[in-house]
């Protein structure tokens, strides 16, 4: 037998993540794509807290402030991680504290590794002291990375990587604080095992402008909605705005169309700029009817539900194709909520604008994907733009035109079920089969029956289904 297969099969008796947290996706702000490594120090955390709380961003849900890589220095003789004397010269304590102090709670970063991937002290064989420490300061939230660990990324699924996860997992779990996980491995092999390691699972490397946008989450996320629900999401990476001051960027229409896509995929938003945040990203990140749809309780992950774009594989969804070219294409993703769908319309073309005309009744595909039972067929919708914040009415087809290179337009609709003509006027319908969908069944399968149906299928890559196109 393999190694990686003894190694999983190792695996059965572990418990679950069971900290309470997640039930919604994660919302707040991380520090890697405004500074990367300069400038992670308390002043600036201070700084960003301050803003937060001044652009009213708690009271939306974005709750969380997470330091990333680049702040601890060295271990000390005691084990502990030692933050960076220069950067944060009255320990990390003092800033989560302040952090508190304004209402939001405090997340900071490690990697299961030796090393972080940049090159900071990892916590591979401290996993308890660690989860020990960053309890005493006070964390609700830890970001685990994947560099410099003993695992073969590109061979999945890595038993050695699902170990070592299980390994702090079980550390934080110890110390009885809840604190919201969330794993960043990179890759989407792990997503059937995510719920069992975290609230929260990377699915892709990092998301740095529109082109990685594509490739590691647009071209993704859709085939795996049947991992994330509450308790649990699948992470296509934080939030990429417009302002030229941070470490990454995309356009403000690509921007907005991320927060759109996120919203609809129940994709964590986590705010990538605060100092130098622009109007218009104020404005994108502030829609609550988009962070409704994104917060929608049913946890349903949205999908495609249309597109012309080129077939890809499910077994063709490698992390190792990086730069795939981004198709010129079209794609309408869809996502069940509370109240009817919310519906995503892309333009993936780079160099021309396009005319989509969706028909609202194929939300039914969304319905009958996610939920497993069929749509109560409907033909016409009550539709509102979710941009303009507009009512446009009753209607069978959305038709749109989309400007190029990634711009997107964003609905929700409201279904209008036809009359049943003998339905008695006593018996009541449920709210959730008068809209046409009902919270998708989540069932939560025990680790072990994960780990078995990835040893009979000898996966090669978990994605691998004789059923797939
Ligand atoms: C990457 C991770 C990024 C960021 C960075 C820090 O592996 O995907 O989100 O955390 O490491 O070095």
């Amino acid at each position: 037998m393999a190694l990686w297969k003894l190694l999983l099969a190792c695996l059965h008796q572990v418990d679950a993540l069971d900290n309470g947290l997640g039930l919604l996706p994660q919302m707040g702000y991380n520090t890697w794509n405004d500074f990367e490594c300069e400038g992670v120090s308390a002043k600036n955390i201070s700084k960003v807290a301050d803003k937060m709380v001044e652009l009213g961003l708690p009271a939306l849900g974005y709750e969380y402030l997470i330091i990333d890589d680049c702040w601890a220095d060295h271990r000390g003789k005691d084990g502990k991680l030692v933050p960076d004397r220069n950067a944060f010269p009255h320990g990390m304590k003092h800033v989560a504290d302040y952090v508190h102090s304004k209402g939001l709670k405090f997340g900071i970063y490690m990697d299961r590794g030796r090393w972080t991937c940049a090159g900071r002290p990892g916590s591979q064989g401290y996993e308890e002291v660690d989860a020990k420490t960053f309890v005493s300061w006070g964390a609700d939230y830890v970001k685990t990375d994947s560099c410099n660990g003993p695992d073969s990324l590109e061979d999945p699924p890595s038993a050695a990587a699902i170990a070592q996860y299980q390994l702090f997992r079980d550390a934080l779990n110890a110390t009885g604080r809840p604190v919201f996980l969330a794993l960043s491995g990179w890759h989407n092999w792990y997503s059937p095992y995510g719920e069992s390691l975290a609230n929260s699972w990377r699915i892709g490397y990092d998301v740095r402008n529109w082109q990685s946008a594509w490739n590691f989450a647009i071209r993704v996320n859709g085939f795996l909605s049947d991992f994330g629900g509450p308790g649990g999401w699948n992470d296509p990476d934080m939030l990429v705005g417009s302002s030229s001051k941070t470490a990454v960027q995309m356009t403000p229409q690509q921007s907005r169309t991320q927060f759109s896509l996120w919203s609809v995929m129940a994709a964590p938003l986590l705010l990538g700029s605060m100092l130098s945040m622009g109007h218009h990203d104020l404005e994108t990140y502030t829609n609550t009817e988009v962070i409704a749809v994104d917060q929608d309780p049913l946890g349903i992950q949205g999908e495609i539900v249309w597109e012309n774009c080129p077939l890809r594989k499910r077994t063709n969804i490698k992390q190792s194709q990086f730069y795939d070219e981004i198709p010129a294409c079209q794609q309408v993703w869809a996502r069940p909520i509370t109240d009817g769908f919310a519906i995503v319309l892309l333009n993936l073309d780079a160099e021309k604008p396009a005319n989509v005309s969706f028909a609202v009744s194929d939300v039914c595909w969304s319905s009958q994907a996610f939920v497993g039972k069929p749509c109560n067929f409907f033909e016409e919708a009550s539709v509102r733009d979710l941009w303009r914040k507009e009512h446009l009415g009753i209607r069978k087809f959305i038709n749109v035109t989309l400007a190029r290179d990634g711009a997107s337009q964003m609905f929700k609709i409201k279904p209008i079920i036809p009359q049943a003509p003998h339905t008695s006027a006593k018996k009541k319908t449920p709210a959730s089969t008068a809209t046409g969908h009902r919270p998708k069944s989540r069932h939560r399968e025990p680790v072990s029956s994960h780990f078995s149906v990835a040893l009979e299928t000898d996966a090669v890559h978990f994605l691998q289904q004789p059923d797939e196109l």
